[in-house]
């Protein structure tokens, strides 16, 4: 993929310290095994919100994968299903919720909105193709500040002018496989799907206004300029509390929450009507300095308690990660980047192959911990 395709998906907010501390945090953990156990096959099925799970890797939302393959979303859907797990639709994937409207099997869909028009607009959809629940993202009222995406001519920042797509020329120009496999399907991604507060095939202006759907505040005028200097960030998707509880109204399936980072803001979202949290600082795109999430996960699921579930994400890239995350508390996890890549290198096989990867890494871990299944995991198989 171009350079500027590979950094957006590989790069984090400002100097990628919370982006590099999730995977730390993970390493810095051990187990403690048991010896003498003589584990067959362990179990790694669960059930996440109701819906039953081979593997507890679910895909995290991510924006823009139309562009990485010309598999696309619909692909990156194929191969959760086939693997037995979840697919979380990015509402910047790149593709409408209503081509995937007619796919088997269980899909979730992320929402951000700028106001509660296009979250209804959105809502209303999702509700017409079949989503199963719903994922709010919480912890993106404005953009990160993701400097590789500058440096590269931020492929994510807004509509493609003249003077943009002559700077982008060179990167494509150097792949020319992918810009022959990609280009139409990217095109209509960059000039619809990636403008804040503008997700694809969403109309926020020509919505009607009713007394159950205050606006909530709008964007400043130049919502989409890149962040410059001192001016106020452009509002993305400023969700409050009172949104959320508007949404659960509106929304009659499992609702999630996602990007929360304590337990306050969990029991606030439990309180608002969330089914259960998500862990999760982005993968490290957004607040810079947010702590990493596996460190902050026990305080949520105490916080928690028998309430919800509480799922996480960032920085899991082994199987032996997803095995620490349930131990800790974790119903499941998410993956971003590793699915991105195998995405990238090879459609939607290579999805399946990250997840049969990670199943393999998991199955070993636990027979090495002396643990039966996922339902045993607790804290004291971690030192
Ligand atoms: C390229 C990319 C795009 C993303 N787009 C979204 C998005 O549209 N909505 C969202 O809620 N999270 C988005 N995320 C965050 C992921 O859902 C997830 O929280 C994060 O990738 C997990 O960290 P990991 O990449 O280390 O696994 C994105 C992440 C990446 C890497």
């Amino acid at each position: 993929v171009p350079q500027g395709l590979f950094d957006y998906i590989d790069g984090g907010a400002e100097d990628e310290i919370t982006m590099a501390e999730n995977e730390h945090a993970f390493r810095a953990v051990a187990f403690r095994p048991r010896a003498g156990q003589r584990v067959e096959s362990p179990r790694l099925n669960t059930t996440v919100l109701g819906t039953p799970v081979s593997l507890p890797v679910l895909l995290a939302p991510c924006g823009l994968i139309q562009t990485m393959h010309p598999d696309g979303a619909l692909g990156v859907i194929r191969a959760a299903q086939k693997s037995g797990t979840i697919p979380v639709l990015s509402t910047f994937s790149g593709i409408p919720p209503e081509s995937v409207a007619s796919q088997p099997g269980p899909r979730w869909l992320q929402l951000y909105a700028v106001d509660r028009h296009m979250a209804k607009d959105l809502i209303d959809r999702a509700a017409a193709s079949h989503f199963d629940a719903l994922v709010i993202t919480a912890d993106s009222p404005t953009m990160g500040k993701r400097e590789r995406d500058i440096r590269h001519t931020s492929i994510s920042a807004g509509p493609i002018s003249l003077s943009t797509a002559l700077r982008m020329a060179p990167q494509v120009l150097l792949k020319p496989r992918w810009t022959a496999r990609t280009l139409r399907t990217t095109i209509s991604t960059l000039t619809t799907a990636t403008l804040p507060g503008r997700p694809h095939g969403l109309r926020p202006d020509s919505a009607t206004t009713t007394a159950t759907a205050p606006p909530l505040p709008r964007p400043s005028e130049d919502s989409e300029t890149p962040l410059a200097g001192n001016a106020s960030p452009p509002l993305v998707s400023p969700f409050t509390w009172e949104d959320i509880a508007w949404i659960r109204d509106l929304w009659s399936g499992p609702l999630l929450v996602k990007g929360i980072l304590t337990g306050e803001d969990a029991v606030s979202s439990l309180d608002a009507g969330a089914d259960a949290v998500i862990v999760s600082n982005h993968g490290g795109r957004q607040l810079e300095s947010a702590p990493a999430t596996l460190r902050v996960l026990p305080e949520v699921v105490n916080a928690v308690g028998t309430r919800g579930e509480v799922l996480v994400d960032g920085g899991i890239r082994r199987g032996g990660d997803v095995v620490k995350a349930l131990a800790l508390g974790a119903r499941a996890v998410l993956i971003g980047r590793p699915y991105l890549f195998a995405l990238c290198a090879a459609g939607e096989s290579g999805v399946e192959r990250i997840l049969e990867i990670l199943r393999a890494d998991m199955a070993r871990t636990m027979v090495l911990l002396g643990c039966r299944s996922v339902a045993d995991l607790n804290p004291t198989w971690l030192q």
